[in-house]
């Protein structure tokens, strides 16, 4: 495997990482940006989220991708390039080299830097032929590609993570990755579907707690990187399917007045006081379409499974 490539230093980005957290608690409505959930901490409560009954996205993306490959084998002829964006724990992309015959390169992309590069090392073990280029970035930032090989790239966004982008934010991002990944790429991405709204509850409020504790580990993350005094357990999670605007939030609830350091700077909570953690946009298949079609991408197949819980989308750039 080749060395892992940094977008930013750790000084650049714990510099941001203050500004971000600052800027999202000085707001009359406090909400800090759900990039931040992941450290490695963070990426293994992700995976343990994703063992529970109740976290029906992971599973159900899981049990398509067999067949979404199986089907991509036949459309993807030449030697291709993947690009996978927020690569977290690399599960799903071997579902995909298992059936792919012409992958060369995988650049798996991810924030969570120690957790992706362990993961890196253990798929090119498995896959000793494939070239794995891990970047460790904030896919929200302009960051260039490694230089390979001038192959038609394959961008991979599986787990529904657009959905944490505001329709406008998330429009703007697949703008960005369509120039990104030129003029003859293409998109493989999962979509969590609009569905009874009691499934979607329990999905965020699972039994064992584990998205709880996924929700308060922002606050040791901010602790540690930017040296701040957070009593995690003083901060109740709460999450909801908020109907209108077809989205589940998290939030993260102060249960007791209180004072923060961070940096040097006091933040004030008041009791019942929420900081908004976390969008997760649910989307019927019309409408994702239509968001792709205003970013430079045209609907090429599409999966639902059974029960049409979630959609894999494969586009091509327009
Ligand atoms: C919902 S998890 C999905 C993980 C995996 N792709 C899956 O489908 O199971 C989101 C992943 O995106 C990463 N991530 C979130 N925001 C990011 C950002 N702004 N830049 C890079 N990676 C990000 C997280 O570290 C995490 O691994």
């Amino acid at each position: 495997m080749q060395t892992s490539q940094f977008a930013v230093t750790e000084g650049d980005f714990r510099s941001l990482f203050i500004r971000d957290v600052l800027d999202g608690l000085q707001q009359p409505q406090k909400s800090l940006p759900s990039k931040y959930f992941y450290d490695s901490q963070g990426s293994q409560y992700f995976d343990q989220i994703c063992s529970l009954n109740e976290y029906y996205p992971y599973r159900t993306e899981l049990s398509m991708l067999p067949d979404v490959a199986r089907d991509l084998n036949s459309i993807l002829q030449d030697p291709w390039e993947i690009v996978e964006f927020g690569a977290g724990s690399l599960v799903k992309i071997r579902l995909l080299l298992q059936q792919l015959d012409n992958i060369e390169h995988y650049v798996p992309i991810d924030i969570a830097g120690d957790h992706l590069r362990q993961a890196s090392d253990r798929l090119q073990q498995e896959f000793p032929q494939l070239t794995v280029l891990p970047i460790e970035a904030d896919f929200t930032q302009p960051a260039p590609l490694p230089e390979t090989l001038p192959l038609p790239k394959l961008g991979f966004f599986p787990g529904s993570t657009i959905g944490n982008f505001s329709p406008e934010q998330a429009q703007f991002f697949l703008s960005n990755i369509r120039q990104s990944l030129g003029d003859h790429s293409r998109l493989l991405i999962g979509v969590d579907t609009k569905k009874d709204p009691s499934v979607l509850h329990n999905a965020y409020n699972d039994s064992m707690g584990v998205t709880a504790a996924f929700n308060r580990n922002i606050l040791n993350h901010i602790n540690r990187i930017c040296g701040a005094d957070f009593d995690p357990q003083a901060f109740a999670h709460y999450a909801f399917y908020n109907p209108v605007a077809g989205r589940i939030e998290m939030h993260l609830i102060s249960t007791l007045a209180q004072q923060v350091s961070i940096d040097d700077q006091m933040i004030a909570f008041s009791e019942g006081e929420n900081i908004h953690t976390e969008n997760s946009y649910k989307y019927t298949p019309d409408e994702f379409l239509a968001l792709a079609a205003t970013s430079g991408w045209e609907r090429e197949r599409i999966w639902l499974d059974k029960a049409q819980m979630f959609s894999v989308f494969l586009l091509s750039a327009r």
